[in-house]
């Protein structure tokens, strides 16, 4: 039997897809407060550790809104730009509970973030460098490469041969020098080997090596895993949830054990002061979000049947990018339309690219003119990727709150937004 997520979950609580609609437009990013904060309370309750913490990693979901549920939840943050250490300051996050893993940065970057005392974990012997000229005899973390990635497609693979993410852990010696040359403190280490697995094997692999690495330095105040926790989006095929018990356990096992040696090692015995990280992004924030959008035509071209609709990949970007699936479902006058007659049709959105294709193939009882489809799942890299593209508007995102109300939390833009930087 197939599951269908917003009526097993209650998603929508006591409003409709279409009185949504009617009240705030489509396409519209519909966010359900009680799953964000049950996913938030998941990661920030991963690792039995006292000095565990999760990094949200908000270039899935930037919403003040959202941003400032996490904070109330228990989350610090990772931010990968200059843009994103400004927003978090403003949801109230505060310079200590952020970690700055940029890509590339000039120095100016660099400088936002160390003159806010954020700590700073490189990602190349050259950023090192760059680091070093500019704070000599500080605090500095580097982010490694394991060698072995994982992800849900090469685009999003982190680490391993063929990225250009992190420092090849062979260069220890190199990291060395540089640190000695600008009187540096190795504090930190950090990874991330890419985005969404669904079992635990390759991560804990990678944990275990950037514990190895840490260990080889005496100074070791903060080590970051990283993030990727996979979700489920093919909920409707009853897909198995990552099990985060196991992994866990498996990290606070690894974590207990590194320690006594690192103090054994080291001699510090202080060693229970450090801090343990990951940086959650997609399964925080994914499975609070439904996407509604409107079926504004029906066509048949040739053999097959295109359902015509206002999500363009302007509004989604994820389907064109990475070939990605989401669960689809279609309501009509306020309900669900159930599972009867289905025939395989092909949802696009209406902007001018032949690519512009939601979901290709897919089996949906008969759509009408008027019909609202959700798309579930959307909350992670859904409106944080979206754009102008075709002069589009972007759509406004709200929030169906534990106290029954919505409230608009960003809204949508206007044509004057298109154009107030000209
Ligand atoms: N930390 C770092 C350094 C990252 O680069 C990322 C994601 C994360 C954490 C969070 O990963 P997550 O837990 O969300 O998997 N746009 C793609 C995903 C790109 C991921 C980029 N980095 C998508 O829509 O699937």
């Amino acid at each position: 039997m197939t599951v269908y997520f917003t009526e097993q979950t209650g998603f929508f609580r006591d409003y409709s897809p279409d009185r949504l609609i009617t009240q705030f437009g489509s396409p519209l990013y519909v966010y359900n407060e009680a799953i964000l904060r049950e996913r938030c309370r998941d990661m920030v309750h991963l690792i039995d550790y006292p000095g565990f913490r999760a990094n949200f990693s908000l270039k899935t979901n930037s919403n003040m809104e959202i941003l400032k549920i996490a904070r109330e939840e228990g989350l610090h943050a990772d931010a990968m730009s200059p843009g994103e250490i400004y927003i978090l300051l403003k949801a109230g996050f505060k310079p200590e509970e952020i970690l700055f893993v940029p890509n590339n940065v000039s120095e100016e970057e660099m400088r936002y973030a160390a003159e806010k005392g954020i700590l700073i974990s490189v990602d190349s012997i050259s950023q090192l460098e760059m680091f070093g000229r500019l704070y000599p005899g500080r605090r500095v973390a580097v982010r490694f490469n394991p060698g072995k990635g994982a992800g849900h497609h090469e685009k999003v693979v982190t680490a391993g041969k063929k990225t250009k993410f992190g420092v090849n852990p062979e260069k220890l010696d190199d990291i060395k020098t540089v640190l000695a040359r600008y009187d540096l403190t190795l504090t930190g280490v950090s990874q991330h080997i890419g985005s969404l697995f669904l079992e635990c094997g390759h991560y804990l692999d990678a944990a275990a090596i950037l514990l190895d690495i840490a260990a080889q330095f005496e100074t070791i105040e903060y080590v970051d895993f990283g993030g990727g926790f996979g979700i489920p989006y093919y909920k409707q095929e009853s897909q198995p949830r990552l099990d985060i018990k196991k992994l866990g356990s498996g990290l606070t096992g690894m974590i207990n054990e590194w320690v006594r040696s690192y103090d054994a090692k080291w001699h510090r015995g202080s060693a229970g002061n450090i801090t343990f990280a990951t940086e959650p992004g997609r399964y925080v924030v994914a499975e609070s979000c439904v996407l509604l959008g409107t079926v504004h035509a029906i066509k048949s071209n040739y053999d097959i049947t295109y359902i015509g609709t206002d999500i363009g990949f302007n509004v989604l970007a994820r389907p064109v990018l990475y070939d990605s699936y989401h669960d689809i479902e279609l309501y009509r006058n306020g309900e669900l339309v159930k599972p009867i007659k289905l025939k395989q049709v092909t949802i696009v959105g209406n902007i001018c690219e032949s690519g512009d294709i939601l979901a290709k193939d897919r089996s949906l009882p008969p759509v009408e003119e008027g019909d609202i489809i959700g798309i579930m799942d959307a909350g992670a890299y859904g409106f944080s990727m979206s754009s102008n593209y075709n002069n589009r508007l972007r759509p406004a995102e709200v929030l169906l709150r534990m106290d029954g109300s919505v409230s608009l939390i960003r809204r949508r833009d206007s044509f004057e937004d298109l154009i107030r930087n000209f």
